[in-house]
């Protein structure tokens, strides 16, 4: 997709920053800016700000920021190229489709074409004669007619040419077939289907793209699911099944299970907000989108050793995101798919009933560990309840915290004051370790020791502060940007990162064009757009931008002559009397 000036132009001018990330975050007036609790991390108190006359966001706690753009890359997951078009038909613009041009975009757009037909083809397979013993399999697993197409179930032939024989009569390129990961290549060079005799369930993502696909064999041979590799399209760590539809029907609560027909089985139950993984354990990626479409996850895994395994995994993964837990065990260790289906017009309602006594994870994780001891004896109790005190002090909540230390002073006929000291002393312990493990990484990150980005900037603080100053001064100034950039040589930027934003800016503005964050956000990375957000909020808008730039720009000067320890020690005499004679002009 090609996106020219002139539309990003009109989609900015259309876009109000503060509008579009009203839709996800509740905003409060603040000054001239607006806040309210970052989206991308967990907060109690707002560190998250946007400034709607400077069109970005930035949150003080985790560094997110960007213009309207990024907002929609990271809260939607999305690449530039679709996070521009999400904004576009918000302010109802289409964008020039010709243009799928530049060549991983044109590749990408070639794949989600060649996935659809494939999808459209597999459904299709169900009808005819070679399909019919699949279509039978999904109706013996029960599933409706309705529920096969709502999901766009398939079957792929036997024949391991049949797929890449249809989409090359579509003009597909053996590429494009392989690249999508639909076919294989063999030894000789040709593709080969992929997928073969299986029953076939597309992978589709937020925007309705089919992304992948995952495929069950009729049989026990092995594996029992085949699904697409990862492919320009395909990220299966940050993709999970049904979302589309489930972060409609959320409601603050999203159930996590293990697998495609336990999704599918839950849905056609009524519970549409079941995702699954796809083939793997949780990722903390999962996590992060989880957490945008509700504030309770179910956990709902097999309740065999594995399943249990899994669960604690996923606990720990789900814990740092802030989202409240429950664990739901499905009883005769059953899968949610096979407990449903074993009640049979019942089955809804009993997952209902499951689902309304599924504990939170505090409880679970206390069960597990009261499992561990016999509280009969007095040593083990009292290592019980050590142990449980502290698992209690982790809990943010005091009221939280307070019905566990109840429960267990009923439960074990201990004094609840001996219980809440126990939970108070360990809370005062990790207090501290926070604070500090706080103070280290603030202490960090002034150094500048932290900065992945910028990696020079630790050893050239004052002219990275100079080049901060700079650029900000040039996005709210562009009179003056106009000005710097003629006479300020990017060579004279010390630290590489600084000087490329200078590069962008300088470029852009000799062309005429603007500079604010949404003007370049096209050019830098989240993490990049995060960086440059917060030099904005360091340097604020200076009442008098020229003088302020020039005395930047001597800082600026006089840093880059300095020499690096390196060029010092192989300096020649004559190079490091003129830096002498230099140091001494400026002391006078
Ligand atoms: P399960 O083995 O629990 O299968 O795998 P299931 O979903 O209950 O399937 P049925 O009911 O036997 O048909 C859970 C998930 O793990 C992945 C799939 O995503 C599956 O849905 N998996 C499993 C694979 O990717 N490959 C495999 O070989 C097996
Ligand atoms: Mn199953």
């Amino acid at each position: 997709m090609a996106i020219t000036e002139e539309f990003k132009q009109e989609l900015k001018a259309r876009t109000d920053i503060a509008d579009v990330i009203s839709s996800y975050v509740q905003l409060k007036k603040a000054g001239r800016n607006l806040v309210g609790l970052c989206p991308f991390h967990n907060e109690k108190s707002p560190s998250f700000s946007v400034s709607r006359e400077n069109g970005f966001f930035h949150c003080f706690g985790c560094g997110a920021g960007g213009d309207a753009i990024t907002f929609i890359r990271k809260i939607e997951n999305l690449d530039y190229a679709d996070a521009v078009k999400l904004l576009a038909d918000r302010a109802g613009m289409t964008i020039p489709e010709d243009a799928a041009s530049d060549g991983m975009g044109h590749l990408k757009t070639r794949i989600y074409e060649a996935n659809r037909e494939a999808a459209r083809f597999y459904h299709r397979q169900l009808y005819t004669p070679d399909g019919k013993q699949a279509l039978e399999y999904l109706r013996n697993r029960a599933l409706t007619e309705k529920t096969i197409i709502h999901f766009g179930l398939g079957y792929s032939p036997r024949d391991r040419f049949e797929l890449v024989n249809h989409l090359k009569s579509k003009g597909f390129s053996n590429n494009e077939i392989i690249q999508a990961n639909l076919a294989n290549q063999s030894k000789r060079g040709f593709p080969f289907d992929r997928f073969s005799d299986r029953v076939m369930f597309p992978i589709i993502d937020l925007r309705g793209n089919v992304i992948a696909f995952g495929g069950r064999i009729m049989s026990d041979i092995k594996p029992k699911y085949l699904n697409t590799s990862d492919t320009p399209v395909f990220n299966k760590s940050r993709s999970l099944f049904a979302l589309q539809f489930a972060k409609n029907k959320a409601n603050g609560q999203l159930i996590l299970v293990e697998g495609y027909m336990d999704v599918i089985a839950l849905h056609q139950a009524g519970f549409e907000n079941a995702v699954a993984t796809l083939g793997t354990s949780l990722t903390s990626e999962q996590a992060k989108i989880i957490k945008r479409y509700c504030d309770e996850v179910v956990i709902c895994y097999d309740a065999d050793e594995a399943g249990q395994k899994a669960t604690q995994r996923a606990i720990g993964i789900l814990r740092p995101t802030g989202i409240k837990i429950r664990i739901l065990t499905v009883p005769n260790g059953k899968d949610p798919d096979e407990f449903i289906k074993s009640y049979g017009d019942q089955g809804s309602a009993r997952f209902r009933m499951l689902l309304e006594k599924s504990g939170n994870d505090t409880e679970y994780r206390l069960g597990k560990l009261r499992m561990r001891y016999n509280t009969d004896i007095s040593e083990q109790k009292v290592e019980f309840l050590t142990k449980a005190s502290a698992m209690i002090s982790e809990l943010e909540n005091p009221v939280e915290q307070d019905v566990y230390i109840s429960k267990l002073s009923h439960d074990l006929e201990v004094e609840k004051n001996a219980i809440k000291r126990l939970v108070e002393k360990n809370s005062r312990r990790s207090y501290r370790e926070y604070k500090k493990a706080e103070q280290r990484q603030v202490q960090a990150e002034m150094s500048g020791l932290n900065d992945r980005l910028n990696k020079e900037k630790h050893f050239n603080l004052r002219a990275a502060n100079a080049e901060e100053a700079i650029i900000s001064l040039m996005i709210y100034n562009p009179d003056t940007a106009i000005e710097i950039a003629g006479h300020l040589p990017p060579e004279t930027f010390v630290t590489g990162f600084n000087r490329r934003i200078y590069e962008v800016l300088k470029k852009r503005v000799e062309n005429g064009q603007e500079i604010t964050p949404s003007d370049i956000s096209d050019e830098f990375s989240e993490d990049e757009m995060g960086r440059i957000t917060k030099m904005l909020l360091s340097h604020p808008r200076e009442n008098n931008p020229q003088a302020a730039s020039q005395e930047y720009i001597e800082v600026l000067k006089e840093q880059s002559q300095r020499l690096t320890p390196e060029q010092a020690a192989s300096a020649d005499n004559d190079t490091i009397m003129e830096q002498l004679r230099r140091m001494k002009e400026k002391k006078k």
